[in-house]
């Protein structure tokens, strides 16, 4: 059979194409890898050609002897369905997990995506914690979450709450919640090992300023997260952006109900964690109201203000008399109708963990708006320094330790050269390119025991990259 009429290239090449027709995929933007089962690899076999074997600059044993399908280095999504030949190609990991070979694809001199290690280390990872079931890594760059990042605080628990609490699909589709990690350079080492370590809590991973990563079963699985996503940040900024005052997301308790419901375990990664919940900043850079003991030790020089764009912080009315409805100011038009929350406890709601305390809730009750009172006048202070001061040093959440050094052999110490391959290769059924070899910087280097002083390094190659090489990780 023709890898071409294969369900996994069909599925594979309408992932991509989704993903350019949905503006996710600009330029090169974006890559993607399917692990292949056996029986696909049975079935196409017959139309592989072979190649040189190259080695990597790290290792991945549990998926040695696998095949993926993997997107080409360089490739514009959009020109996958047109010319999978060339924007695609299906390469074969050796018996070592040390080396690869490309198989199908990969037309005019095109090779596996600059991102080959992220892939390859984050499959390995994913396939650990899915018991085999994880197959698909898929890469993309929407611009609603790349957005997120550039407002909301890059801490993973406080990125999961505020994407669940705009979208209840959100909580559903993106259960173990987001991991965010930090900016890395695309293509390097770094990015591939700070991914595999997030990827070990959850399948959904963020790249500030870049893009998502995204691991699961099937094609439909992977890009229906990355919707689900996009559409949870999309659904923040449109909010933030529309000039209405923020007023109701979707509360704590309100998605405890819900993790009860349909089995979910949305607490378990502390996303509740009591910081988050008490922190009358945090609460209010999230839109929550202050509670009635706040509101009064807010000095006029710490009254928020609202930033184009980004948060909207709700209005500081004068105190209502208790039990009374509270007039909400708000900039909507005088006379109109508007939710706004009232404080009740919470106490008929489940708990998701021992020790855990339900947040205060907020019903809603429609009252009549009336216009926002004249704000005092603001001293000139920069974006930057707004948010500074509006949102707090977020604790960092507490999990499970790390064991850096299961991730040691992503990097290891300066190798000596790709051992002579155990795999003798095959006879070349066609000429070796005369074009440049794939990634030089991975290709096999001359056999040292020890790493070279500082003048006997070896001259720099050219270099076949997108993004400026990966520093050298070795040297750590
Ligand atoms: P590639 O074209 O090498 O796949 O890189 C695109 C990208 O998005 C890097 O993060
Ligand atoms: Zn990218």
């Amino acid at each position: 059979m023709k890898v071409l009429d294969t369900d996994f290239a069909r599925s594979f090449i309408r992932m991509c194409n989704d993903g350019w027709t949905f503006g996710w995929h600009e330029a090169n933007g974006g890559n993607a890898s399917y692990r292949m089962r056996p029986e696909e690899v049975t079935e196409v076999r017959s139309g592989f050609r072979t190649r040189p074997w190259v080695s990597m600059d790290t290792e991945v044993p549990t998926l040695a002897g696998e095949f993926f399908m993997i997107t080409a280095a360089g490739s514009h999504f959009r020109n996958v369905a047109h010319d999978p030949k060339r924007t695609l190609g299906i390469i074969e990991i050796d018996r070592t997990g040390t080396c690869w070979r490309e198989c199908w694809g990969f037309r005019d001199g095109a090779h596996p995506t600059s991102e080959l290690a992220s892939h390859l280390i984050n499959h390995e990872v994913r396939k650990a914690a899915t018991q085999g079931k994880s197959r698909v890594i898929y890469h993309c760059h929407p611009a609603k979450l790349a957005a997120m990042t550039c407002v909301v605080p890059h801490d993973s628990a406080v990125f999961t709450r505020t994407l669940w609490a705009q979208l209840a699909e959100c909580a559903l589709i993106c259960k173990e919640g987001v991991e965010v990690i930090s900016w890395e350079v695309p293509g390097s080492v770094d990015l591939a090992i700070e991914s595999a370590k997030a990827m070990e809590h959850t399948p959904v991973v963020v790249w500030p300023h870049h893009g998502l990563f995204v691991s699961a079963e099937t094609m439909d699985d992977a890009f229906g997260i990355a919707h689900t996503v996009e559409k949870a940040a999309e659904i923040f900024c449109t909010a933030r952006a529309c000039g209405m005052p923020y007023t109701s997301k979707i509360a704590d308790v309100e998605l405890v109900s819900f993790s009860r419901e349909y089995g979910l375990e949305l607490a378990r990664r502390n996303v509740y964690a009591k910081p988050y919940l008490e922190d009358p900043r945090l609460d209010a850079a999230f839109g929550k109201e202050p509670s009635r003991e706040q509101r009064p030790s807010a000095k006029p020089e710490e009254t928020p203000v609202n930033i184009p764009g980004a948060f909207r912080f709700p209005s500081v009315e004068p105190e209502a008399p208790s039990g009374a409805v509270p007039e909400v100011a708000s900039e909507a038009v005088p006379g109109a109708v508007a939710e706004v929350p009232v404080e009740t406890q919470a106490e008929a709601h489940p708990q998701p963990s021992e020790g855990w305390e339900p947040p205060v809730e907020a019903s809603r009750v429609p009252v009549p708006v009336v216009p926002a009172p004249e704000r005092p006048a603001q001293p000139e202070r920069s974006q930057a320094e707004q948010l500074r001061q509006s949102v707090p040093e977020v604790q960092p959440m507490p999990r499970p330790e790390l064991q850096p050094e299961r991730f040691d052999r992503f990097a290891p110490p300066m190798q000596a050269a790709v051992p002579q391959h155990p795999v003798q290769p095959e006879p070349l059924s066609r000429p070796l390119p005369s074009e440049q070899p794939a990634r030089p910087e991975l290709l096999a280097q001359p056999v040292q025991s020890e790493r070279p002083a500082q003048s006997e390094q070896p001259a720099e190659q050219p270099v076949y990259h997108f993004y400026p090489k990966p520093r050298d990780h070795r040297a750590r």
